[in-house]
């Protein structure tokens, strides 16, 4: 007999036009679909066309109309502003109906672009819902980047309006956004006509006259506007995440298929009721707080807790366990480094004692891999199933996980258990062709993909099929390296492209590189991903300078450093950058950034056959020593 997972699992891929179209029926459509998958434009794939809708009434008016009107919808909790507030789905829904009346007398309709770029406050979240209200297509941009990162995807996207912030609060230090959104747009080529800014009681944004309008001057006289029906195909939004070149990707979300597929994982992946309290620790400006603070938990009837802190600092280590203590919290969902960064503080969880947490349930990381270090403190301490779960931007909910609410199969540290129903997961050679169990191979997922993920890049189907589609035909490449084992367990090991992964933030190394290199004294650079305790991986940087440069190296190591916070934010935690007198290189010229990173990490390495002067890698070392590094020649 088999279990609910290997059932689901089995028809998700061998029907899934009906294990999908009865998923759908948990969504209210204005009109039903004329198929549930087309696959006429191979490789391009789209869910339930045909279908009209609205990602918002179904987030909110649906459950308001059901006489859930009464329940939580959203609790923020502000430990940095020492602010507490819920909204019932009442409230939401009328504050998202009126701020879209105020978008649509800006002129915003159906398709247009809204560029957010907020700190974590109910009003990212409702902005983000009025436009799916209207059927206008968000763009959420994470705070931490900077003007020049935030200027690429405004001119990316080419926004009607901007929605921002007077600031954000980083624990101590307040983020003036509104300088930020200046500089953006005087950086970008295409200017928004109108910008929407929500001024926060310890900063006030000086405003651009016939530009800028407060938040507050927006709403008076603007009417709740009703659901604008939108094509189940027609994109939700936008959301840029790095790709292998300097220039991010768009990848987009649409409406019908992302409804259905969240919807069933709060039930299916989460193990969710309606009336439950979901929180996922991450920022709106990712991926997981697109899926799991805003749409997920709303669509499934939830609670969703909208946190403005840190695990540490905001105030102590006891910040996770007050929040689900005080906000009844069935499930958590945050990065691996989140559980290290409170771990560092308080290794034996003393703070865990002041703390009731009689509802809580389970654990749920994902963004990183899951160390088994962090995976048995986690553990022990709180004594709930601790899930790791693997999934990117692109797919916007998870490829593996251990389903909790169908099957629940032992954890094995370092894996994020089986593929999740939908996701018809192989690892492969660089022929193609699958791997037996245990072998290392390029992990892909064999088209179609399942609903919610991305149907194609903003406008670039071709880069689209390009980046993703082309390495291995019918196949969906992830760009992570791991292997499965005899049960089908997954486990993810490597990207197999220049992105790194710093506390739960995907940034690419290739980008950074491109910023050293532009600083007129150095001659070539490499940057590579390096172990750390606490974020998983941080950048380091390695730069040759230009011949006949006198400056001392620290001063242009300063430079650098600097050059990458203005240019890509404070995110990219770009702290350390080496000057050495060359790179190691193959024959061929090809930079050997993977012994650079073994060097540093301090793990065993192979001479690479190919090198071109094996004298470079003892100067490399002798470098890495000097700052601190412990690195042993293990050959
Ligand atoms: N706006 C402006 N700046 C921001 C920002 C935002 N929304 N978010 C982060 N930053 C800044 C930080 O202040 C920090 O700046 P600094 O170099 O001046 O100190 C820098 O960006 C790096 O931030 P972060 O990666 O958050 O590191 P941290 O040292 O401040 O905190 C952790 C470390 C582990 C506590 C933190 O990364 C964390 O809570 N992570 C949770 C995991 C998570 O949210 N993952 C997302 C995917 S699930
Ligand atoms: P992002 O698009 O920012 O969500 O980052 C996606 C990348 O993070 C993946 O391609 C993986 O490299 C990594 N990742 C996310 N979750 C996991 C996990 N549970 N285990 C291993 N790697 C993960």
């Amino acid at each position: 007999m088999s279990n609910a997972y290997e059932a689901a699992y089995r028809r998700s891929l061998e029907n899934p036009e009906s294990f999908w179209g009865e998923a759908a029926r948990h969504i209210h459509w204005e009109k039903t679909w004329d198929k549930v998958l087309d696959d006429t434009r191979k490789p391009l794939y789209r869910w339930f066309p045909g279908a009209v809708c609205n990602t918002a009434y179904n987030a909110l008016d649906r459950h308001v109309e059901a006489g859930r009107d009464a329940w939580p919808a959203l609790i923020y909790d502000s430990p940095v502003t020492d602010t507490i507030e819920t909204y019932t789905y009442k409230e939401l829904r009328d504050a998202v109906a009126l701020f879209a009346g105020a978008l649509a007398r800006l002129g915003v309709e159906k398709g247009d672009r809204v560029v957010i770029y907020m700190p974590m406050v109910p009003e990212t979240a409702i902005a983000m819902l009025a436009c799916a209200r209207l059927g206008a297509v968000h763009s959420v941009v994470f705070g931490g980047f900077a003007p020049r990162e935030l200027a690429t995807r405004i001119d990316d996207a080419k926004p009607k309006v901007i929605v921002s912030a007077s600031c954000g609060i980083e624990i101590r230090r307040i983020v003036r956004y509104k300088p930020l959104l200046d500089e953006a747009i005087e950086i970008a080529r295409h200017k928004p006509e109108r910008c929407v800014i929500l001024q926060r009681p310890m900063e006030t944004a000086s405003l651009k006259e016939g530009r800028d309008l407060e938040w507050n001057q927006a709403l008076p006289g603007a009417k709740p506007h009703p659901c604008v029906p939108v094509a189940a195909t027609d994109p939700l939004y936008i959301l840029y995440t790095s790709g292998i070149t300097g220039a991010p990707k768009g990848v987009v979300r649409d409406n019908g298929g992302h409804m259905v597929a969240l919807d069933w994982t709060m039930r299916a992946v989460y193990g969710m009721e309606p009336g439950d309290v979901f929180w996922a620790a991450s920022d709106v400006g990712w991926v997981v707080g697109h899926s799991y603070i805003v749409y997920a938990p709303l669509l499934a009837g939830c609670a969703t807790v909208l946190y403005e802190g840190k695990p540490v600092g905001t105030p102590d280590a006891g910040a996770f366990w007050r929040v689900i203590s005080q906000h009844n919290v069935k499930a958590l969902f945050t990065a691996p480094t989140a559980f290290r960064a409170i771990k560092r503080e308080d290794p034996n969880a003393r703070f865990l004692e002041l703390y009731n947490m009689p509802n809580f349930k389970y654990l749920f990381l994902a963004g990183e891999r899951t160390d088994p270090d962090t995976l048995a403190w986690a553990q022990n301490h709180l004594k709930v199933p601790v899930i790791d779960h693997w999934w990117q931007t692109e797919t916007g909910w998870a490829i593996a996980a251990n389903c909790m609410g169908l099957h629940v199969f032992p954890v094995k540290p370092g894996s994020p258990a089986k593929p999740v129903p939908g996701w018809n997961v192989r690892v492969l050679d660089p022929d193609g062709l699958p791997v037996p169990p245990g072998q290392t191979g390029a992990i892909a997922v064999k088209l179609p993909l399942p609903p919610g993920a991305l149907p194609t890049l903003w406008q670039n189907d071709e880069g689209y099929i390009r980046s993703y589609l082309t390495q291995f035909p019918d196949y969906y490449t992830t760009g992570d390296a791991g292997y499965m084992d005899e049960d089908g367990y997954v486990y993810v090991m490597a990207r197999t492209d220049d992105i790194i992964n710093v506390a739960g933030h995907r940034l690419s190394t290739g980008a950074m590189e491109e910023i050293l290199s532009s600083h007129p004294d150095v001659a070539e650079c490499a940057v590579v991903g390096v172990a750390d305790t606490l974020k998983g991986e941080v950048p380091l940087g390695f730069l040759v300078l230009k011949a006949g440069v006198r400056r001392p190296g620290a001063e242009i190591e300063k430079e650098v450093v600097q050059m990458v916070r203005d240019r890509i934010g404070p995110v990219a935690a770009f702290k350390t950058a080496m000057v050495v007198a060359r790179l190691p290189k193959t024959r061929s010229g090809k930079i050997l950034r993977g012994t650079m990173k073994k060097i540093a990490d301090n793990v065993e390495y192979k001479m690479p056959a190919t090198i071109d002067d094996p004298e470079i890698l003892k100067e490399i070392e002798e470098s890495l020593v000097s700052i601190g590094y412990s690195t042993a020649r293990k050959d």
